[in-house]
């Protein structure tokens, strides 16, 4: 018997999460699968073009991108103006997300209620803003897409000893101050959240941020667990390792090519690249040239030609600069011994993939915590958030065989994980209704959600009148000795 058929619908914003979506919906159309894909213009387009090159998927436009290129460019380097990561988020929710939620689920809603698109199941990737309240009215179960790691406040399951984004804390040296902060908001936070569901609350600020959009679904982590921080996930949620081709192999410009052949042997090259989103300003750029000169390594740097405006009109030889280096190619490259990366999710992925150490430097949002992973798994190192390559964490990298060699290592981790056959075995299963097994009824009400994490707060609140109590005993204590001692002297004086 011929497996059924399904129709499956990939909704996303056309950013990089999208890419790994889009990969999934490969592998579905290649096993004869109907796909569609919705997203914004031309740029959904090419995207679908270029992660999808081997099945034709349906697309659909929901029309013009809500923010033109010239102005998310511009958005993206005001963001960087600031360092706090709670004023990056909220500046570019405001200015960048909220118009694309708005058209997506007004587009996504029109062509549903057409009948035009008839899915089965959806895919949607991060951030999904209204399109999951669009597919729960019209009862269409769905599975969520997560490209890199699941950090609080979005994904409902992430332990409570992860900080938010913008609490710039490793897990590893919280103090006690820190723990109370990050453990107790983070428990008040979900709480709230579920408390507010259940009072019919709607995020339409951050529709995502729904524990309701996420409970008792299928949702893919994009990555393995150990590079995700360890914690209690219930049975739906399933790392997938890397979904997008990393291994696709796209040929260097014939400048680039050459310059790599006339590095001498045995000359270790260093490759750069802050990706797409991060704008580096023209000082930057001349500052992270002199940095990147040196006698030691050669320097291999993908630069955007907008930001090359800074750069002098002749290089040293040690250096290539190119607007267009293919990734996945250059991390390859026998001779490309380190990357210096923003740990944006694509660069981390392809940087464990080709198995070459990191030298992190994050920007904003999850790239903190991406960079400290990889860094604590011994493949590379991190800098802080918004720092900016270090002559010193190039050498000492270059120096060092043993990241190289734990590198090697988590490449051969990172491909036992099923990438997209794995991702497509369990979207066709759910299709089917064949995962409704797993879905454990511990998690698939608001009441279980109080019945497993509403007692935190009673625990909290416990252990902070302990706190209270021991703080007033030895308050007390003092007290009764000074007093004594005050007393006594008073005897002596006598
Ligand atoms: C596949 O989906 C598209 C809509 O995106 C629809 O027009 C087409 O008829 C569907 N094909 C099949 C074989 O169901
Ligand atoms: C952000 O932090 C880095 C590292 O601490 C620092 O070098 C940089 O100047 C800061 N940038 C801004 C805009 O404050």
């Amino acid at each position: 018997m011929a497996a059924e058929k399904f129709h499956f619908l990939i909704v996303g914003v056309p950013l990089s999460p999208l890419h790994n979506c889009i990969s999934i919906g490969q592998e579905l159309c290649l096993r004869g699968h109907n796909v569609t894909v919705m997203s914004f213009a031309d740029r959904g387009r090419q995207k679908v073009a270029k992660y999808a090159p081997k099945c034709k998927l349906n697309y659909l436009s929901l029309g013009e991108l809500p923010v033109s290129d010239d102005k998310e460019e511009e958005l993206v380097r005001q963001m960087l103006t600031s360092n706090s990561t709670l004023l990056q988020m909220s500046f570019m929710m405001q200015n960048l997300m909220t118009p694309y939620f708005d058209q997506l689920q007004v587009g996504v809603s029109k062509a549903l209620k057409s009948g035009l698109v008839r899915p089965s199941f959806g895919l949607l990737g991060l951030p999904f803003g209204g399109v999951g309240r669009e597919l729960q009215v019209l009862g269409i179960d769905f599975a969520v897409n997560v490209p890199t790691i699941l950090v609080p406040p979005i994904n409902p399951w992430a332990s409570s000893f992860i900080p938010l984004p913008f609490h710039l804390v490793s897990p590893h040296n919280m103090t006690f101050v820190d723990r109370l902060l990050v453990i107790g908001g983070n428990s008040l936070l979900n709480f709230g959240r579920h408390l507010a569901v259940a009072a019919g609350f709607q995020f339409s600020f951050m529709p995502d941020l729904s524990p309701d959009m996420w409970r008792g679904r299928l949702a893919f982590v994009n990555s393995i667990p150990g590079v995700d921080y360890p914690q209690l996930l219930p049975p739906l949620v399933q790392y997938t390792g890397p979904v997008v081709d990393v291994k696709k192999m796209e040929p260097f410009p014939p400048e680039v090519e050459s310059w790599l052949e006339s590095v001498p042997e045995g000359m270790p090259v260093v490759y750069v690249s802050y990706g797409t989103m991060v704008r580096l300003t023209a000082e930057r750029v001349a500052a992270t040239l002199s940095t990147l000169t040196s006698t030691e390594h050669f320097t291999l740097w993908a630069l955007p030609k907008t930001q090359q405006v800074g750069l002098p009109d002749t290089l040293p030889s040690s250096i290539m600069i190119h607007h267009w280096i293919p990734s996945a190619r250059a991390l390859a490259h026998p001779k490309v011994k380190a990357f210096v990366s923003h740990c944006g999710g694509n660069s981390a992925v392809e940087c464990m993939a080709m198995g070459k150490p990191l030298i992190g430097y994050p920007q904003f949002g999850d790239q903190m915590a991406v960079c400290q992973r990889i860094a604590d798994a011994g493949a590379g190192i991190t800098g802080p958030q918004g720092g900016w390559v270090q002559a010193e964490d190039v050498r000492h990298v270059l120096a060092e065989p043993r990241y190289a060699v734990r590198a090697q290592t988590m490449s051969r981790l990172l491909e036992k994980f099923g990438g997209t056959s794995r991702a497509a075995d369990l979207l066709e299963m759910a299709a089917a209704g064949d995962l409704a097994p797993l879905r454990t009824p511990l998690e698939g009400s608001t009441s279980s959600s109080f019945f497993m994490a509403g007692y935190d707060l009673v625990i909290y609140a416990q252990l902070l009148a302990f706190a209270l109590m021991f703080m007033c005993m030895r308050c007390c204590a003092c007290c009764c000795r000074s007093r004594n001692r005050h007393a006594s002297a008073e005897k002596k004086k006598q």
